[in-house]
Protein backbone atom coordinates (compact mmCIF):
# COMPACT_ATOMS: atom_id res chain seq x y z
CA UNK A 1 0.00 0.00 0.00
CA UNK A 2 1.16 3.92 -0.30
CA UNK A 3 0.94 5.92 2.18
CA UNK A 4 1.39 9.69 1.78
CA UNK A 5 1.64 10.89 5.34
CA UNK A 6 3.43 7.51 7.47
CA UNK A 7 5.70 4.67 7.38
CA UNK A 8 5.20 1.46 7.87
CA UNK A 9 7.10 -1.62 8.26
CA UNK A 10 7.44 -4.64 10.12
CA UNK A 11 10.45 -5.64 12.40
CA UNK A 12 10.24 -9.37 13.66
CA UNK A 13 6.50 -9.67 15.38
CA UNK A 14 6.04 -6.03 15.58
CA UNK A 15 4.54 -3.60 13.04
CA UNK A 16 5.36 0.08 12.98
CA UNK A 17 3.85 3.31 11.94
CA UNK A 18 5.46 6.49 12.38
CA UNK A 19 3.70 9.48 11.31
CA UNK A 20 5.67 11.72 8.85
CA UNK A 21 4.47 15.05 8.13
CA UNK A 22 7.58 16.73 9.76
CA UNK A 23 6.47 20.24 8.26
CA UNK A 24 3.61 19.96 10.39
CA UNK A 25 4.96 18.56 13.31
CA UNK A 26 2.79 15.82 12.41
CA UNK A 27 -0.66 16.92 12.81
CA UNK A 28 -3.17 14.54 12.52
CA UNK A 29 -5.34 15.42 9.03
CA UNK A 30 -8.15 12.82 7.64
CA UNK A 31 -5.73 11.60 5.33
CA UNK A 32 -3.36 10.54 8.68
CA UNK A 33 -6.20 9.45 10.21
CA UNK A 34 -7.15 7.19 7.16
CA UNK A 35 -3.31 5.92 6.56
CA UNK A 36 -2.83 5.14 10.44
CA UNK A 37 -6.00 3.26 10.93
CA UNK A 38 -5.78 1.43 7.55
CA UNK A 39 -2.31 0.30 8.47
CA UNK A 40 -3.07 -0.16 12.31
CA UNK A 41 -6.19 -2.52 10.38
CA UNK A 42 -3.81 -4.39 8.39
CA UNK A 43 -1.46 -5.13 11.21
CA UNK A 44 -4.50 -6.31 13.41
CA UNK A 45 -5.49 -8.93 11.04
CA UNK A 46 -2.26 -10.38 10.48
CA UNK A 47 -1.49 -13.47 12.87
CA UNK A 48 2.29 -12.97 12.53
CA UNK A 49 2.17 -8.89 14.12
CA UNK A 50 1.64 -9.38 18.18
CA UNK A 51 2.26 -5.70 18.73
CA UNK A 52 1.70 -2.23 17.29
CA UNK A 53 3.94 0.69 17.93
CA UNK A 54 3.23 4.52 17.02
CA UNK A 55 5.06 7.35 17.10
CA UNK A 56 6.24 10.38 15.24
CA UNK A 57 9.49 12.60 15.33
CA UNK A 58 11.84 13.73 18.00
CA UNK A 59 10.52 17.19 18.29
CA UNK A 60 6.75 16.10 17.68
CA UNK A 61 4.85 12.75 17.79
CA UNK A 62 1.91 14.99 16.82
CA UNK A 63 0.75 18.42 17.40
CA UNK A 64 -2.74 17.74 17.29
CA UNK A 65 -5.41 17.83 14.80
CA UNK A 66 -4.31 19.89 11.21
CA UNK A 67 -6.08 23.07 12.77
CA UNK A 68 -5.59 24.52 8.91
CA UNK A 69 -8.04 21.68 7.60
CA UNK A 70 -10.38 22.29 10.34
CA UNK A 71 -10.47 25.98 10.44
CA UNK A 72 -13.19 26.59 7.48
CA UNK A 73 -15.39 23.78 8.63
CA UNK A 74 -18.70 24.19 9.73
CA UNK A 75 -20.73 22.07 12.16
CA UNK A 76 -22.71 20.57 9.46
CA UNK A 77 -19.11 19.63 8.09
CA UNK A 78 -17.65 17.95 11.08
CA UNK A 79 -21.00 15.76 11.49
CA UNK A 80 -21.37 15.05 7.67
CA UNK A 81 -18.05 13.94 6.94
CA UNK A 82 -17.87 12.29 10.61
CA UNK A 83 -14.22 14.12 10.89
CA UNK A 84 -12.33 11.69 13.26
CA UNK A 85 -14.64 9.28 12.78
CA UNK A 86 -11.87 6.87 11.26
CA UNK A 87 -10.00 7.36 14.54
CA UNK A 88 -13.05 4.52 16.13
CA UNK A 89 -11.09 1.54 13.95
CA UNK A 90 -7.98 2.41 15.05
CA UNK A 91 -8.97 2.81 18.96
CA UNK A 92 -10.62 -0.96 18.06
CA UNK A 93 -8.07 -3.11 16.71
CA UNK A 94 -7.19 -6.05 19.11
CA UNK A 95 -3.31 -5.95 18.87
CA UNK A 96 -1.97 -3.80 22.03
CA UNK A 97 -0.71 -0.71 20.89
CA UNK A 98 1.93 1.35 22.16
CA UNK A 99 2.60 5.01 21.69
CA UNK A 100 6.17 6.18 21.59
CA UNK A 101 6.24 10.27 21.77
CA UNK A 102 8.77 12.13 22.15
CA UNK A 103 8.17 15.92 22.02
CA UNK A 104 4.72 17.58 21.28
CA UNK A 105 2.08 15.08 22.24
CA UNK A 106 -0.81 18.14 22.09
CA UNK A 107 -4.53 17.94 21.55
CA UNK A 108 -5.12 15.13 18.85
CA UNK A 109 -1.56 14.04 19.47
CA UNK A 110 -2.58 13.37 22.94
CA UNK A 111 -5.59 11.80 22.15
CA UNK A 112 -3.87 9.32 19.50
CA UNK A 113 -1.47 8.91 22.40
CA UNK A 114 -4.53 7.88 24.78
CA UNK A 115 -6.24 5.32 22.31
CA UNK A 116 -2.85 3.40 22.83
CA UNK A 117 -3.01 0.88 25.46
CA UNK A 118 0.75 1.46 26.90
CA UNK A 119 2.39 4.82 26.61
CA UNK A 120 6.39 5.60 26.56
CA UNK A 121 7.45 8.81 26.95
CA UNK A 122 10.95 10.18 26.30
CA UNK A 123 11.91 12.65 28.85
CA UNK A 124 11.48 15.82 26.30
CA UNK A 125 8.19 14.93 25.46
CA UNK A 126 5.47 17.43 26.47
CA UNK A 127 1.76 16.57 26.69
CA UNK A 128 -1.50 18.43 26.98
CA UNK A 129 -5.04 19.54 25.83
CA UNK A 130 -4.55 22.84 23.87
CA UNK A 131 -7.94 23.10 22.21
CA UNK A 132 -9.50 25.75 24.63
CA UNK A 133 -7.09 28.09 23.67
CA UNK A 134 -8.36 27.44 19.94
CA UNK A 135 -12.41 28.42 20.83
CA UNK A 136 -13.19 24.41 21.03
CA UNK A 137 -12.54 21.40 23.26
CA UNK A 138 -11.21 17.77 22.46
CA UNK A 139 -12.47 16.15 19.72
CA UNK A 140 -10.84 12.95 19.50
CA UNK A 141 -11.60 11.54 22.89
CA UNK A 142 -9.66 13.39 25.41
CA UNK A 143 -12.22 14.69 27.42
CA UNK A 144 -13.19 11.16 28.28
CA UNK A 145 -9.98 8.78 28.19
CA UNK A 146 -8.10 12.05 29.90
CA UNK A 147 -10.27 11.46 33.07
CA UNK A 148 -10.33 7.73 32.92
CA UNK A 149 -6.61 7.62 33.19
CA UNK A 150 -5.43 11.06 35.41
CA UNK A 151 -8.67 11.38 37.52
CA UNK A 152 -11.74 14.49 37.25
CA UNK A 153 -9.48 17.20 39.05
CA UNK A 154 -6.20 16.54 37.28
CA UNK A 155 -8.17 16.52 33.46
CA UNK A 156 -10.14 19.43 34.42
CA UNK A 157 -7.30 21.53 35.09
CA UNK A 158 -5.92 20.88 31.95
CA UNK A 159 -8.91 20.77 29.64
CA UNK A 160 -10.75 24.04 30.84
CA UNK A 161 -6.95 25.83 31.11
CA UNK A 162 -4.65 23.97 28.54
CA UNK A 163 -1.94 23.94 30.29
CA UNK A 164 0.86 21.56 28.90
CA UNK A 165 2.57 18.87 31.12
CA UNK A 166 5.89 17.56 30.95
CA UNK A 167 7.03 13.72 30.82
CA UNK A 168 7.81 13.93 34.58
CA UNK A 169 4.64 15.20 35.81
CA UNK A 170 2.59 13.23 33.19
CA UNK A 171 3.91 9.93 34.78
CA UNK A 172 3.40 11.19 38.47
CA UNK A 173 -0.39 11.78 36.97
CA UNK A 174 -0.79 8.80 35.55
CA UNK A 175 -0.74 9.55 31.72
CA UNK A 176 1.81 7.49 30.61
CA UNK A 177 3.02 4.29 31.29
CA UNK A 178 7.25 5.18 31.69
CA UNK A 179 9.59 8.19 31.27
CA UNK A 180 12.91 7.24 29.65
CA UNK A 181 16.10 8.91 28.20
CA UNK A 182 14.54 10.03 25.20
CA UNK A 183 17.73 8.86 23.42
CA UNK A 184 16.71 5.34 24.57
CA UNK A 185 12.70 5.67 23.64
CA UNK A 186 12.88 3.78 20.36
CA UNK A 187 15.33 1.10 21.83
CA UNK A 188 13.06 0.53 25.19
CA UNK A 189 10.15 0.73 22.70
CA UNK A 190 11.38 -2.51 20.47
CA UNK A 191 12.09 -4.31 24.02
CA UNK A 192 8.78 -3.75 25.31
CA UNK A 193 6.98 -3.98 21.71
CA UNK A 194 9.21 -7.27 21.11
CA UNK A 195 8.43 -8.92 25.25
CA UNK A 196 4.36 -8.65 24.36
CA UNK A 197 4.71 -9.69 20.61
CA UNK A 198 6.55 -13.32 22.06
CA UNK A 199 3.74 -13.82 24.41
CA UNK A 200 0.47 -16.32 22.91
CA UNK A 201 -1.75 -13.70 21.03
CA UNK A 202 -4.79 -15.25 21.89
CA UNK A 203 -4.19 -14.32 25.52
CA UNK A 204 -2.40 -11.13 24.78
CA UNK A 205 -5.92 -10.70 22.89
CA UNK A 206 -7.69 -11.63 25.64
CA UNK A 207 -5.75 -9.25 28.32
CA UNK A 208 -6.18 -6.35 26.12
CA UNK A 209 -10.18 -6.65 25.46
CA UNK A 210 -10.35 -7.47 29.17
CA UNK A 211 -8.43 -4.34 30.32
CA UNK A 212 -10.60 -2.47 27.80
CA UNK A 213 -13.69 -3.63 29.32
CA UNK A 214 -12.82 -1.84 32.48
CA UNK A 215 -12.90 1.50 31.15
CA UNK A 216 -16.28 0.60 29.89
CA UNK A 217 -18.39 -1.73 32.49
CA UNK A 218 -18.89 -1.48 36.17
CA UNK A 219 -17.21 -3.91 38.20
CA UNK A 220 -19.88 -6.89 38.27
CA UNK A 221 -19.78 -7.00 34.67
CA UNK A 222 -15.98 -6.28 34.15
CA UNK A 223 -15.65 -9.19 36.50
CA UNK A 224 -17.76 -11.56 34.25
CA UNK A 225 -16.09 -10.53 31.04
CA UNK A 226 -12.24 -11.36 32.91
CA UNK A 227 -13.94 -15.11 34.00
CA UNK A 228 -15.23 -15.66 30.31
CA UNK A 229 -12.08 -14.13 28.56
CA UNK A 230 -10.10 -16.73 31.07
CA UNK A 231 -12.00 -19.65 30.90
CA UNK A 232 -11.68 -19.47 26.97
CA UNK A 233 -8.04 -19.46 27.33
CA UNK A 234 -7.97 -23.29 28.35
CA UNK A 235 -9.07 -23.99 24.82
CA UNK A 236 -6.01 -22.74 23.38
CA UNK A 237 -2.71 -24.96 22.65
CA UNK A 238 -0.33 -22.10 24.22
CA UNK A 239 -2.36 -22.48 27.14
CA UNK A 240 -1.37 -26.03 27.64
CA UNK A 241 2.16 -25.42 26.44
CA UNK A 242 2.68 -22.54 28.82
CA UNK A 243 1.92 -24.51 31.91
CA UNK A 244 3.64 -27.57 30.87
CA UNK A 245 7.28 -25.36 29.94
CA UNK A 246 6.42 -23.85 33.64
CA UNK A 247 6.46 -27.64 35.34
CA UNK A 248 9.55 -28.23 33.04
CA UNK A 249 11.48 -25.21 33.57
CA UNK A 250 11.93 -24.15 30.58
CA UNK A 251 11.07 -21.35 28.20
CA UNK A 252 7.63 -21.96 26.46
CA UNK A 253 7.17 -22.29 22.78
CA UNK A 254 3.96 -20.31 21.89
CA UNK A 255 2.28 -20.85 18.69
CA UNK A 256 0.16 -18.10 19.14
CA UNK A 257 -3.37 -20.62 18.87
C1 LIG B 1 -1.71 22.39 11.73
C2 LIG B 1 0.31 22.76 12.71
C3 LIG B 1 -0.18 22.29 13.96
C4 LIG B 1 -1.54 21.85 14.00
C5 LIG B 1 1.87 22.85 14.21
N1 LIG B 1 1.59 23.08 12.92
N2 LIG B 1 0.81 22.36 14.85
N3 LIG B 1 -0.46 22.81 11.61
N4 LIG B 1 -2.25 21.93 12.87
N5 LIG B 1 -2.07 21.36 15.13
C6 LIG B 1 2.47 23.63 11.89
C7 LIG B 1 2.73 25.11 12.08
O1 LIG B 1 1.67 25.86 11.54
C8 LIG B 1 4.02 25.28 11.31
O2 LIG B 1 3.77 25.31 9.93
C9 LIG B 1 4.76 23.96 11.58
O3 LIG B 1 3.76 23.04 11.98
C10 LIG B 1 5.79 24.09 12.69
O4 LIG B 1 5.12 24.62 13.85
P1 LIG B 1 5.66 25.89 14.66
O5 LIG B 1 4.52 26.44 15.39
O6 LIG B 1 6.39 26.80 13.74
O7 LIG B 1 6.70 25.19 15.64
P2 LIG B 1 7.13 25.69 17.09
O8 LIG B 1 7.31 27.18 17.10
O9 LIG B 1 8.26 24.82 17.48
O10 LIG B 1 5.88 25.38 18.04
C11 LIG B 1 5.44 24.05 18.28
C12 LIG B 1 4.03 24.06 18.94
C13 LIG B 1 3.07 24.86 18.07
C14 LIG B 1 4.13 24.65 20.34
C15 LIG B 1 3.60 22.58 19.05
O11 LIG B 1 3.16 24.42 16.70
C16 LIG B 1 1.63 24.73 18.47
O12 LIG B 1 1.20 25.33 19.44
N6 LIG B 1 0.82 23.99 17.69
C17 LIG B 1 -0.60 23.83 17.91
C18 LIG B 1 -0.85 22.97 19.11
C19 LIG B 1 -2.36 22.80 19.32
O13 LIG B 1 -3.05 23.75 19.61
N7 LIG B 1 -2.83 21.58 19.18
C20 LIG B 1 -4.22 21.28 19.33
C21 LIG B 1 -4.86 21.35 17.98
S1 LIG B 1 -6.64 21.11 18.08
P3 LIG B 1 4.00 26.66 9.05
O14 LIG B 1 3.76 26.18 7.65
O15 LIG B 1 2.99 27.63 9.55
O16 LIG B 1 5.41 27.06 9.35
C22 LIG B 1 -6.80 19.48 18.36
C23 LIG B 1 -8.10 18.97 18.85
C24 LIG B 1 -9.05 18.72 17.84
O17 LIG B 1 -5.93 18.70 18.22
C25 LIG B 1 -10.39 18.58 18.42
C26 LIG B 1 -11.12 19.85 18.48
C27 LIG B 1 -11.82 20.18 17.18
Amino acid sequence: TEYETILVDQRGRVGWITLNRPQALNALNSRVAEEVTAAAVAFDADAGIGAIVVTGSEKAFAAGADIKEMEGMTSADMIGTDHFGAWRDFAAVRTPVIAAVSGYALGGGCELAMMCDIILAGDNAVFGQPEINLGVIPGMGGTQRLIRAVGYYKAAELVLSGRLVKAEEAERIGLVSRVVPASDLLAETTKLADTIASKSLPSVYAAKATLDAAMETPLTEGLEVERAQFAALFDTADQKEGMAAFREKREPDFVHR
